[in-house]
């Protein structure tokens, strides 16, 4: 399938390119002394992972460990209290273990930390819900964990924070500038440029310089190939419409990455947090430009010196300014179509999905949820699928104490 003059049947091959870029998006901007570990887990990548015995490795663990595949559900109640015949389907990606996506990168990244003879991981995470994949993995591999987090999401993700230590993992708090998921990266970072020759940086989404967007989304894309077999086995059919929530990228880049050479319409959903101004939302496709973070040429949120904005998103693991380079370079080309959810219709969605199909969805997952049902309304006919990258449980008392029980 071509778009734009892209030829989406070889697309894999060619992005990103040798160096990185996924048109000019992507590379690896940083210190030389890293660039040579990053040429090491590139080198790595590309022969362990490409290997036989590392592929049979994985899958067993996914299936054995992880329990996948996780099932498509059909969401019945929903679609009919919609009521103009769209079909709402959701990937559940809430009962991969651990309760979210983040395990598929995991295991991946840390098994090939094994393979490399590292005895460390380091990473930072924003909802936890990456830390907590990161300290399971560690633990199933016995490797040391080191999880960078901001102290405002260690307060509002205590049982995420409680989850990490009793796997064994060191949870250390990043205290300077809003204390959320970009200083945890920064600081994540710092720690491995100390460290890199004895840990390996698991970073958390389809972000950070090359080799990362790649072997995420690589990773990842197990959700999308799955979800695309199964929904056809389901209904015979493709569906018409794909959603997925974009933070870093990397749950909807694994969903995309099953339907992008396909006839399917593809969307990804940023948070609008409390409104357009800047310091109010984290929607940095829809409202941000070209520009260099953590490592990586993206499109960016950026303050009035160029710097990365402050952020907001009522879902921690939404608010960075910034997402991976693949997702820029699909914004461009037009092939992903990137639109806004805010607060109140992402809470909205929690309850509705919560009270309708008693799946309690995580705050991520729920703005992907209120766009699908937005979308079904403007639809009229069809079917949309939409990845529900993770379960609510670790939302339960700041959704209880911020909003009440509806
Ligand atoms: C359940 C869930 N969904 C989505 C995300 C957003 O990350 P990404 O955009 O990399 O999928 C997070 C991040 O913590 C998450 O926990």
């Amino acid at each position: 399938m071509k778009h734009n003059n892209i030829e989406f049947d070889t697309y894999f091959k060619n992005y990103p390119d040798a160096n990185g870029y996924f048109g000019k998006y992507g590379g690896a901007y940083i210190p030389d002394d890293l660039k040579k570990a990053m040429q090491e887990i590139t080198e790595a990548y590309f022969t362990i992972c490409k290997s036989a015995k590392f592929i049979n490795e994985l899958r067993r663990i996914r299936k054995e460990f992880q329990g996948r595949p996780t099932p498509i559900s059909h969401l019945e109640r929903l679609s009919n209290k919609i009521g103009n015949g769209v079909q709402l389907y959701v990937k559940r990606e809430d009962l991969n273990h651990t309760g979210a996506h983040k395990l598929n990168h995991c295991m991946g990244e840390a098994l090939l930390a094994k393979y490399m003879g590292k005895k460390k991981v380091i990473a930072e995470t924003g909802a936890g819900q990456h830390g907590v994949a990161l300290a399971t993995a560690a633990a199933y591999f016995g490797l040391e964990c080191d999880i960078y987090m901001g102290s405002v999401d260690i307060k509002k993700q205590a049982p995420n924070v409680a989850r990490m230590k009793i796997l064994g993992a060191n949870v250390v708090e990043v205290t300077h500038g809003l204390a959320t998921l970009k200083e945890a990266v920064d600081a994540a970072f710092e720690a491995y440029t100390r460290e890199y020759k004895d840990a390996i940086y698991c970073i958390g989404s389809v972000v950070g310089p090359h080799p990362f967007p790649m072997m995420v989304r690589d990773f990842q894309s197990v959700v999308g190939i799955e979800a695309r077999e199964q929904f056809i086995e389901m209904t015979g059919e493709l569906p018409d419409a794909v959603v997925a929530c974009v933070g870093g990228g990397s749950n909807s880049m694994g969903m995309f990455s099953g339907f992008l050479n396909y006839p399917v319409d593809i969307y990804g959903v940023e948070p609008l947090g409390r409104g357009t101004a800047l310091g109010d939302h984290a929607a940095s496709l829809t409202y941000g430009e070209e520009g260099i973070m953590h490592g990586f040429n993206s499109i960016m949120l950026k303050d009035e010196n160029g710097d990365p904005a402050p952020v907001y998103s009522v879902a921690s693991g939404l608010d960075y300014p910034s997402s991976g380079p693949e997702h820029a370079f699909l914004h461009d080309l037009g092939r992903v179509k990137y639109d806004v959810i805010n607060d109140d219709e992402t809470i909205d969605a929690f309850f509705e999905l919560s009270r309708l199909e008693g799946i309690i969805p995580a705050i991520e997952s729920s703005h992907a949820v209120a766009y699908g049902i937005k979308l079904a309304k403007k639809m009229g006919k069809g079917s949309i699928l939409i990845c529900l990258s993770g379960r609510g449980d670790k939302d339960m008392d700041y959704i209880i104490e911020k909003y009440g029980i509806r």
